[in-house]
C-alpha cells in the first residue's frame, strides 16, 4: 500500500472515532438520571441501590397504611453523591434519586425488649429530583420531582397513574424542604 494512502486512512479513522466520541458523549449528557429514568420519562426502580446506594435512614410505621395496619418499616436509600450534594447545599441536587423500600415487619420479644425487623418487601417508592421541569406533560412529574410506587413483585411498571392524585397530599407538610422528610435523615448531617 502506498504510504500517502494509508495515512489518509489514518485520518478517516480517526475523524470517524471523534463523531463517534462526540455523539456518545451528547446521548450520555441527554440522557438523565439513567439508572432509574428513561429519555420518555419513565421511571423504575435502580437495580443496583442495595449495593451502590447509603442509607439514609429508616422509619417504623404503627398502622401503615401500606402493610395493611401492620407495622411498616421504611428503608429510605439515595446515592452517595446525594448525599455529598445535600451536606454541601441543604437540598439534594438535581438528578438525585431517592428509593423508599417497604417492608411487611415481625415483632418478638428479643433480649432487648419487643423488636421489630423487616421480612418481605411491600413495595418501592421512588422520587426522582428535577429541576428543570423536564416532562411537563407526563403527569408523574412536576413539584420539582418524578414520583412512583411499585409492587414488590414488578420493579419497572409502576402502578402510579398522577401523583397529584397518589402522592403530592402527603408530602405537602415537608413543602419547606422540598417535599421530602429530611429531618429524619441522620447521614444528611456529618
Ligand atoms: C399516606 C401518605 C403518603 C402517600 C400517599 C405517599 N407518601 Fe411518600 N412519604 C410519606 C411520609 C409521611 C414519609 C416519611 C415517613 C414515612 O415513610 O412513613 C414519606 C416518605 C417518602 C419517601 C422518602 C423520602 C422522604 O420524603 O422522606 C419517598 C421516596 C416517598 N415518600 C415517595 C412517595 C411517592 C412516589 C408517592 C406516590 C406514589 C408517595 N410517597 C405517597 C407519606 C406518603
Amino acid at each position: 500500500m502506498h504510504p500517502p494512502f494509508r495515512s489518509a486512512q489514518a485520518i478517516g479513522l480517526f475523524l470517524i472515532l471523534i463523531t463517534t466520541a462526540a455523539a456518545y458523549a451528547q446521548t450520555s449528557i441527554k440522557v438523565f438520571a439513567p439508572t432509574a429514568v428513561s429519555t420518555e420519562g419513565k421511571i423504575r426502580v435502580p437495580e443496583d441501590f442495595r449495593s451502590e446506594y447509603v442509607m439514609l435512614g429508616a422509619w417504623s410505621v404503627t398502622g401503615d397504611v401500606d402493610t395493611e395496619g401492620e407495622i411498616g418499616q421504611h428503608i429510605v436509600y439515595a446515592p452517595r453523591s446525594a448525599v455529598e450534594g445535600y451536606r454541601k447545599t441543604g437540598a439534594f441536587p438535581d438528578g438525585t434519586i431517592l428509593v423508599k423500600e417497604l417492608f411487611n415487619s415481625q415483632t418478638e420479644e428479643l433480649t432487648t425488649g419487643a423488636a421489630t425487623s423487616p421480612t418481605t418487601v411491600a413495595g418501592y417508592f421512588i422520587m426522582v429530583r428535577d429541576e428543570q421541569d423536564r416532562f411537563p406533560e407526563n403527569p408523574l412529574w412536576g413539584d420539582g420531582w418524578g414520583w412512583s410506587f411499585f409492587t414488590a413483585d414488578n420493579k419497572t411498571e409502576t402502578i402510579t397513574e398522577n401523583y397529584q392524585d397518589s402522592c403530592l397530599g402527603c408530602h405537602e407538610p415537608a413543602r419547606a424542604s422540598n417535599l421530602i422528610y429530611d429531618y429524619a435523615y441522620p447521614v444528611l448531617r456529618e
